[in-house]
């Protein structure tokens, strides 16, 4: 080594670890980056343990009553580093067309001639976690490996219960000499480094952020956040943005869908992935308990944010969950709206940006009624009197919390199973408080494709943009796709005509909003539990038990082709939440055209036909 910063700093390469490739990488990194010390995490509990510990000793978690929360915590980050920075986040392909306009570019040389001074000495005063993961079971042909350099506890901590995270991905990558041995190198940094006797912070991050993907080379480099899925580079970065592009080359998809398998009363199982964009109701749907009316039915879990999809030489998509853990949205959460989720949360978590109660637990909206004090997630004084003053939200509208699958009381038996569950319906839905109907089904995969890449919904707290403005979010992947928007829905076009030309019968599209609002302004749709009765709708259609009724844009259900037991939900407000209003779809339909335009370059023929085709079904 000649960089004066290296002289002494031993790697400490633990024996197990023989890929060169790896090493010569951290050595490299380590060079640049010039953190105090390396440590090679192996994934253990003693290991979460100590780190958690010294966490809390640093003042980033804050330990809860265990007697309420046994081995949980709360970390409050900084009040600028609370979400997804989507202005600051790179697709660096060679060509621009390549990353497509949806998507910020650089070119790659540029962009590393950028980094580089921002990285050169960025650890100093810290320490280099290495993060050894598995998207997927390990060892699975499914599953892919990453390793994230990253000098930040936090995200080592978060990644254990995110990921398969420990020294078990050594023993696949093995020694690399055999041609194998690929993984997807993950440099993070929160972009604070310390000088000599400097105190840290709380939560150090920096003003400037970089989210970016070299998606040729397959790489990935973060700077200056810590929060969730800027930092945590096995999730968005990795199993979207990068899986992506490794799918479009490969014939598989990577997708912002969670995934659930759905048991009728005769124990028939189906499996629907749906897509809705962040903060639209992926993790409740994914633990829905069937409400009353649907004794006998069941709802089990595979995955609640991403899905890896590959077709079968039998014409079927199988999906798997590349994921162990759940990054939720915590506000909204409670007893009522996803009891399971309330469950998962009772041991072994983590909390980022919720409140502080005054007896050592966690408090957000929505959770139960407000205690008459708590320090909120910026570390203030809260009550009920002080938010109904100035409006202060005791947790942050994105606050998260972190829980290992295994956690999940309706965690799906074949979760962690390699082969994947057979997917029957794809599910896409929006927030919108007007005009799209509860639930539509598309005519065919065209049909289907069209509305999911014109899916409209209003923007919500996952990411640092004004909340509740309705953007186009094609697929619910506006932030997560790695490449050209436009080749993505040719890239599920031409899936759908492999598939068809096996044979096999295709997944059924739906589309679904819970969201319409009435004249007062509230949801008119019950939503939560209360969606199984679409989901029930749903397989009716797929067994051809449920007629349907034609229009516009689909096939939706008549008032008497839902499940009522167990609801009052009268014919009118039905109509409230399913009619068609022609001037507004004349409306939404210069939406599309608009989109259209802005992806013109490569967008397959077939989406501008079928808009005309709806178009003429209105003029009608
Ligand atoms: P990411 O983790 O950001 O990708 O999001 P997600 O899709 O998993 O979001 P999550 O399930 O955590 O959604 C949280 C938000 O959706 C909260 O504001 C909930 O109140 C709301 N929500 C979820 N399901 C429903 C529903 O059926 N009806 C209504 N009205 N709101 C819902
Ligand atoms: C999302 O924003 O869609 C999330 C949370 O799932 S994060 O991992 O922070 O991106
Ligand atoms: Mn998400």
């Amino acid at each position: 080594m000649n960089q004066p910063a290296m002289q002494g700093l031993n790697l400490g390469t633990p024996s197990y670890v023989k890929n060169a490739r790896l090493i010569a990488w951290v050595a490299d990194m380590a060079a640049l980056c010039k953190p105090d010390s390396i440590y090679w995490c192996d994934g253990s509990q003693e290991e979460y343990d100590r780190l958690c510990q010294q966490l809390v000793d640093a003042g980033t978690f804050k330990k809860l009553n265990a007697a309420k929360r046994p081995n949980s915590f709360l970390a409050c980050s900084d009040p600028t580093d609370v979400a997804r920075v989507e202005d600051r986040t790179y697709i660096c392909s060679e060509k621009k067309e390549n990353a497509g306009p949806t998507n910020n570019w650089m070119a790659p040389a540029e962009m590393r001639a950028t980094l580089q001074p921002l990285f050169d000495g960025c650890m100093k005063g810290r320490t280099m976690y290495v993060v050894p993961f598995s998207m997927g079971p390990l060892g699975s042909p499914i599953a892919h490996i990453g390793i994230e350099l990253s000098d930040s506890p936090y995200v080592a901590v978060n990644m254990r219960i995110m990921t398969r995270m420990g020294k078990a991905v050594y023993d696949v990558l093995g020694d690399g000499l055999d041609g194998k041995g690929e993984f997807v190198p993950c440099v993070h940094t929160v972009g604070a480094p310390l000088q000599a006797g400097q105190a840290d912070v709380q939560w150090p991050c920096n003003k400037t952020k970089y989210i970016v993907h070299y998606p040729e080379t397959r790489e990935i480099w973060s700077y200056g956040s810590g929060y969730g899925g800027n930092a945590l580079l096995g999730k968005k970065c990795f199993a979207l943005r990068i899986a992506s592009t490794m799918g479009q080359s490969e014939g598989w998809l990577a997708e912002h869908m969670l995934i659930l398998g759905v048991t009728n009363p005769q124990g028939k199982k189906y499996h629907v992935a749906a897509a809705f964009p962040s903060a639209c109701g992926k993790t409740n749907f994914a633990m829905l308990i069937p409400p009353a009316g649907f004794e006998g039915w069941k709802v089990t879990t595979i995955g609640d944010d991403i899905a890896w999809i590959k077709p079968q030489a039998n014409g079927k998509l199988h999906a798997i969950n590349p994921e162990a853990g759940y990054f939720g949205v915590a506000p909204g959460t409670n007893q009522l709206t996803n009891p399971n989720c309330m469950a998962s949360l009772n041991e072994n978590a983590i909390f980022t940006n919720v409140a502080l109660t005054d007896d050592g637990d966690v408090w957000w909206e929505g959770m139960s009624e407000p205690p008459a004090h708590c320090i909120d997630w910026q570390g203030k004084d809260w009550t009920p009197a002080v938010a109904k003053a100035t409006g202060a939200k005791a947790a942050h509208p994105n606050a998260r919390f972190t829980v290992a699958a295994t956690n999940n009381p309706a965690l799906d038996s074949a979760w962690d199973d390699p082969a994947g569950v057979p997917i029957d319906a794809f599910i896409f839905g929006g927030r919108r408080s007007t005009t799209v109907p509860l639930v539509t089904q598309a005519r065919n995969w065209t049909e289907g494709v069209y509305m999911a890449a014109t899916m409209g919904s209003e923007t919500t707290a996952a990411a640092t943009s004004a909340a509740g403005v309705v953007r186009r979010d094609p697929f619910a992947m506006l932030p997560f796709i790695g490449y050209n928007m436009s080749d993505y829905f040719q890239h599920w076009l031409n899936l759908g005509k492999k598939l068809e030309a096996t044979g096999a019968k295709l997944p059924g599209i739906f589309c679904v909003n819970w969201f319409r609002k009435g004249e007062d302004g509230q949801f008119v749709w019950p939503g939560y539990g209360e969606n199984m009765r679409v989901l029930k709708w749903m397989i009716d259609r797929l067994e051809n038990r449920a007629p349907g009724k034609e229009h516009v844009f689909g096939v939706s259900p008549s008032y008497n082709e839902l499940t009522w037991t167990g609801l009052q939900f009268t014919p009118e407000q039905f109509n409230t939440v399913t009619s068609i209003d022609k001037a507004a779809w004349q409306a939404e339909l210069k939406l599309h055209a608009e989109l259209f335009e802005q992806l013109a370059h490569h967008l397959p023929t077939e989406m501008s036909a079928t808009k005309a085709q709806i178009e003429q079904r209105l003029a009608a």
